[in-house]
């Protein structure tokens, strides 16, 4: 009898996985298409995904769409990790993820080593204007420090 139950509830968390799995990726063609074509999702950390999901919700708010609900964003989150790059679950760096995620919005992140601080921190104001006209949000103050320690950490000496 026991075996029984057991392999019945075994079954009915590997299908709740499924049907999680299967809404997240109906959320995911659904909703990140709305704007732009599906993006790329492999090439970008667990940590990453998350952020730009946060980014995008800010973006979906600025312009009169419905942002996902925490139950869809669970879901959707579920569904990219399993597509996202895999790494060590150590490795998190909050520095590089901001980087990352709000300089490869528009396009591909610059290699951080092209330039010295001070021009970086010239090429930041720039790039807040072309948000700013965009329509993408700004950073807030935690993220540009994050992405200037970043790039002071990286830059040109
Ligand atoms: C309300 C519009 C809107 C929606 C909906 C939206 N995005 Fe975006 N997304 C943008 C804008 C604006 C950019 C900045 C680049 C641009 O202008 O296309 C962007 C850029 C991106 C980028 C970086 C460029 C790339 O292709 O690698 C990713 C990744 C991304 N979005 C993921 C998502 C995901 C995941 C969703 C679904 C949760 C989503 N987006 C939904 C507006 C949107
Ligand atoms: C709202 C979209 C957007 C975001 C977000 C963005 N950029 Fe840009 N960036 C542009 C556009 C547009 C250009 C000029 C055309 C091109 O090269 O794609 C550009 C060009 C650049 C260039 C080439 C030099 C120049 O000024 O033309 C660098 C370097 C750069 N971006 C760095 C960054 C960094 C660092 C960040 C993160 C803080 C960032 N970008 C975020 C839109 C953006």
């Amino acid at each position: 009898m026991k075996t029984v139950t057991l392999l019945i509830t075994a079954c009915s968390l590997l299908f709740a996985q499924q049907l999680v799995f299967a809404q997240g990726e109906a959320l995911f063609k659904e909703r990140c298409s709305q704007c732009h074509s599906l993006p790329k999702m492999d090439e970008r950390t667990p940590a990453q995904l998350a952020k730009i999901v946060d980014v995008m919700q800010e973006i979906m708010v600025a312009r009169d769409l419905t942002p996902l609900n925490d139950n869809e964003k669970s879901e959707l989150l579920a569904y990219l990790e399993t597509k996202a790059k895999q790494t060590d679950a150590d490795a998190e760096n909050l520095a590089e993820d901001a980087f990352m995620v709000r300089c490869g919005l528009c396009h591909q992140a610059p290699d951080a080593e092209m330039l010295k601080i001070n021009q970086w921190k010239i090429v930041l104001r720039t790039m807040d204007q072309r948000m700013e006209k965009a329509n993408v949000p700004l950073m807030d103050e935690q993220e540009r420090e994050l992405v200037l320690q970043y790039l002071t950490q990286h830059a040109r000496k």
